[in-house]
């Protein structure tokens, strides 16, 4: 297999889950960091300590490509650069609507010029969300998305479902859904050798959950669950008048830095695919961000 060389460019919060996401990948190799002058000299914890610093790619060894991972306003400058020297990028520049067809259009030209390929808005969001709203689209065509991505917590309804016989821990978040109506997620960790269905029976029944709608999740750990620190609710649901009520909801809770760099590193295995000029995660054929792995996608996920 032949490893891809990238760079990181930018070492704050997804640059560092970049290079954390790599170090577990066989597929690539980190050649090194590219950070402002005044940084090129701080020390990197372990596993990074070894791995090679500079203020500019012109001091690393060759590349297939660079993760640029700079603030949003200098994303599309940075990435330009990069193209100009026709290294190929990946970025993930937290833009969207018209601000993101902009700076598609605009790495877009400069990438055409120069006969390299770039992949824009590759995170978790424009990025794996973008994907995933654009599929819950085509299930239910006529219909309409809610997005929430800051789950609400209910401190009253949390201690109400901590107090149920058998739940070690609980958490309690109230989103808005579609219509102005409001639902209820209750995470809980459950005793060892209770019973989730009893659970959710006694939560459903009690007066104070009857207003709402309400969904009950057994995790592993309240704690990590809340360590993890952000979230999202996805939900579409078929228009009014539309057959078969069709609905789609889909919760998760996560780190966003490491999703982005998962998605990040994804992008750059389709790169050496990828015709000169910027597409976006909903341009590439799906098999293509599984690089070298994409033979036995269809065996397992089909
Ligand atoms: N699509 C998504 O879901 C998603 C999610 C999160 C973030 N993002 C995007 O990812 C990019 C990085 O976000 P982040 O959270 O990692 O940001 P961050 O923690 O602030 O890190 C940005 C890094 O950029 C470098 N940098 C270069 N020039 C800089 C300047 N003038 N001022 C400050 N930093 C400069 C610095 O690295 P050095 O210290 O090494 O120089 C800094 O640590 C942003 O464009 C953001 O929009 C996308």
């Amino acid at each position: 297999m032949k490893r891809l060389r990238l760079a990181i460019v930018g070492f704050g919060r997804v640059g560092k889950a970049c290079a954390q996401v790599m170090t577990g990948s066989e597929d690539v190799v980190l050649v090194g960091i590219v950070r402002r002058p005044e940084q090129v000299a701080e020390k990197l914890p372990p596993p990074f300590s070894a791995i090679p610093r500079a203020a500019h790619i012109g001091e690393l060894p060759e590349v297939d490509a660079a993760l640029v991972c700079v603030p949003v306003n200098l994303a599309q400058d940075t990435s330009q650069s990069f193209l100009s020297r026709r290294i190929p990028i990946v970025e993930c520049a937290i833009l969207h609507g018209e601000a993101f067809q902009q700076h598609h259009a605009e790495i877009h030209r400069v990438a055409f010029h120069h006969k390299v390929a770039a992949i824009v808005g590759a995170g978790w969001d424009p990025g794996a969300l973008s994907m995933l709203r654009c599929l819950f689209g085509l299930l239910i065509p006529k219909g309409h998305t809610e997005t929430s991505r800051r789950p609400g917590l209910s401190l009253h309804h949390t201690l109400a479902v901590q107090s149920i016989p058998g739940v070690k821990d609980a958490l309690s978040t109230e989103l808005p859904i579609a219509d102005g109506k409001v639902q209820r997620y209750v995470y809980v960790e459950l005793a060892s050798g209770v019973d989730y269905d009893e659970v959710v029976q006694a939560i459903r029944s009690d007066p104070q959950f009857l207003d709402v709608e309400t969904l009950v999740f057994s995790v592993d750990s309240i704690a990590s669950l809340e360590d993890e620190g952000h979230g999202v609710v996805l939900e579409r649901r078929a228009a009014s008048g539309q057959t078969g009520h069709a609905r789609f909801l889909l919760e998760g809770r996560f780190d966003e830095s490491f999703l982005t760099a998962q998605i990040m590193l994804a992008a750059a295995r389709a790169l050496p695919g990828c015709k000169p000029g910027a597409l976006s995660l909903l341009e590439l054929p799906l098999a293509a961000l599984w690089g070298e792995l994409a033979a036995g996608i269809e065996n397992e996920y089909l």
